[in-house]
């Protein structure tokens, strides 16, 4: 009855088991969303009636001038005729393993990503190929190696603030990888969702800035700063690349909601954007120490992080190796608190043994503590 590909259709059971983390008395790290007193009121007054009509498949004019100035700020200069406004950034993964992913096609991601890369991806067939950062940073030798061996055309790198890693690569290395990737001549997908979340300075340039011959997607979204439920994110790509995911977008959904187009564009002109930038990272930045400092106090013997520069998680690896899917049921059932198992991150989910995402922008400093105490004691309690 359904297609072969439905048989590839990953369920994600980690999602009903999260579903029991919204009871008022779990501490939850688990989720990846924006704090909800930092979400901006929905003010829809002045709507220009007209934007009852079907709009362009590109995307209102006004916004992708609007996103042409943002990313000309990160030292991304693109023309408005490369934007693609999306039903959240989600969607360029959706066109991007629609126009490149039959079944069997080699595909590079970093071990651990972001998991509904990985579902998508694995819907159309793809053979993934994991490469592993080091302290933070994705050597280049390793990216080169996994070509050369894979023979991918398509790598898919999270390389700022990365979902789960909180990983942020130097300068140099993105550099070094981009160099590779021109001489493997194989297309980029850089997901950049979490750039404006920094808390000790910008983030370097994105990668694709890097390319000289390589075809690129670079992929942003609002759903970290604005407003997630208007589901608005977008993609900029090399020329060549256009014709074909536009009309990939024509085949989803005609056009991405007006409404939604409008909000974000408001407040982009509104001068109140860098504003609401700084306050969201003052109070996520708050967050992230909080969590440091929980996680110095309870965790230092049972395992290794690094602090992230921005985004919105700490990633522990664990030094005794403990399935977290396991844990996580136990944590949540037993004594309210939830976290992000490790293993869902990476394509052979048994690489993610022992690894766990803890989401700092949800909890309170109080309940961060509570929260990082109560799972110490139930590791070391267990172990
Ligand atoms: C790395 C990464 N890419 C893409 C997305 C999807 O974002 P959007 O809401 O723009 O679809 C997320 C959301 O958590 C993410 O973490």
């Amino acid at each position: 009855m359904f297609s072969e590909r439905v048989e590839r259709l990953s369920g994600s059971l980690i999602r009903e088991i999260l579903a029991a983390a919204q009871r008022p008395e779990v501490i939850s790290f688990a989720g990846g969303l924006p704090a909800a007193d930092c979400l901006p009121a929905l003010d829809f007054k002045g709507v220009p009636p007209a934007l009852a009509q079907y709009g362009t498949s590109e995307g209102e004019p006004e916004l992708r001038e609007q996103i042409t100035r943002e990313a000309a700020r990160i030292g991304l200069q693109c023309d408005p005729s490369q934007v693609l406004v999306l039903s959240g950034s989600q969607q360029a993964l959706d066109l991007a393993a629609k126009l490149f992913i039959d079944p069997g096609t080699p595909v590079i991601t970093e071990g651990p990503t972001y998991l509904a890369a990985l579902q998508v991806f694995k819907l159309f067939g793809a053979d993934i190929t994991t490469v592993q950062q080091v302290d933070g940073q994705l050597p280049a030798a390793t990216l080169a190696a996994a070509l050369d061996s894979s023979k991918a055309r398509l790598a898919y790198l999270i390389p700022t603030f990365q979902n789960p890693s909180g990983a942020c690569y130097s300068v140099e290395t993105r550099q070094a990888l981009a160099e590779v990737i021109d001489a493997a001549g194989t297309v980029l997908i850089e997901d950049d969702p979490y750039r404006a979340l920094s808390y000790d300075g910008d983030a370097p340039a994105p990668m694709v800035t890097h390319l000289k011959s390589a075809s690129w997607i670079y992929c942003g979204s609002f759903s970290k700063t604005l407003a997630p439920g208007l589901r608005i994110g977008y993609l900029i790509a090399s020329p060549d690349l256009m014709p074909y995911l536009l009309k990939l977008k024509q085949a989803v959904d005609l056009h991405s909601n007006r409404l939604g187009q409008w909000f974000i564009s408001e407040w982009l002109k509104s001068g109140n954007y860098p504003a609401h930038l700084a306050g969201l990272q003052a109070k996520y930045k708050v967050g992230r120490d909080a969590m440091q400092t929980a996680l110095e106090k309870h965790f230092a013997d049972l395992a290794d992080w690094q602090v992230p520069q921005g985004g919105l998680f700490f990633w522990l690896k664990l030094k005794t190796t403990r399935d977290t899917r396991e844990l996580l049921k136990v944590a949540l059932g037993e004594h309210n608190v939830a976290f992000m198992p490790g293993e869902p991150f990476y394509a052979n989910q048994a690489d993610g043994i022992g690894r766990l995402r803890l989401n700092f922008s949800h909890a309170t400093p109080d309940r961060i503590e509570e929260g990082v105490a109560r799972l110490a004691k139930l590791i070391r309690d267990t172990q």
